[in-house]
């Protein structure tokens, strides 16, 4: 689902599925980048945090919808790592993006809380990580979820968007694949 809007990255997200069918990894770009930087731009975010960087691709999306944010992205595969930061300084946004190296569950108590917008977007949905973001998130902030379709895990992470106390959440495909939700 890329929509009708241009992309200014997509030749970073065609170079995302390339870099996967050589490198037999995980690395599956978001499909609609214009949309997350419509949402920091909509959002106004000044700080957004993005777990799963892969190559870079929606940590540039985020950052180019709100030209006044930074941008914390965490991706533990050391090529993933590299290559992003090749495409984030060639795209001039090493300024406002900074890659961390290592495990969510190590990278995020390092992080200070209060951020405008956080991204979910590494594998499957796990309730106690969703937990660790809803705390770095500020009230009123926006958290979006991919791969809520998994099944298992998140499942558990889906209902808690949905429990209708902590989160006002909408579903945003048809697939049931992304969540957009407002903490509380
Ligand atoms: C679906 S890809 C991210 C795609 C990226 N957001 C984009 O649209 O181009 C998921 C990424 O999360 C990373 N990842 C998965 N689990 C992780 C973990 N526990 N800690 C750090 N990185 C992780 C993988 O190495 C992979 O690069």
């Amino acid at each position: 689902m890329s929509g009708a809007a241009p992309d200014p990255f997509a030749k970073i997200r065609a170079a995302t599925d390339a870099h996967r069918a050589q490198h037999h990894c995980n690395a599956y770009p978001y499909d609609n980048g214009p949309l997350l930087a419509a949402l920091a731009a909509g959002a106004a975010a000044r700080r957004i945090l993005e777990l799963g960087t892969a190559l870079g691709y929606t940590a540039l999306s985020f950052a180019s919808g709100a030209p006044d944010a930074t941008v914390d992205t965490i991706e533990r595969d050391p090529e993933h790592v590299r290559l992003a930061r090749e495409h984030i300084a060639t795209a001039a946004m090493d300024h406002r993006i900074t890659v961390h190296e290592g495990d969510f569950a190590a990278i995020l108590p390092t992080l200070d809380p209060g951020y405008d917008v956080a991204f979910f977007d590494g594998g499957t949905p796990a309730p106690g990580l969703h937990k660790t973001l809803r705390g770095l998130l500020r009230t009123g902030g926006t958290l979006i979820t991919a791969n809520l379709n998994h099944g298992g895990a998140a499942e558990s992470v889906r209902k808690a968007l949905f429990d209708g106390k902590s989160w006002r959440s909408a579903l945003i495909d048809e697939d049931g694949e992304t969540a957009i939700s407002v903490k509380l």
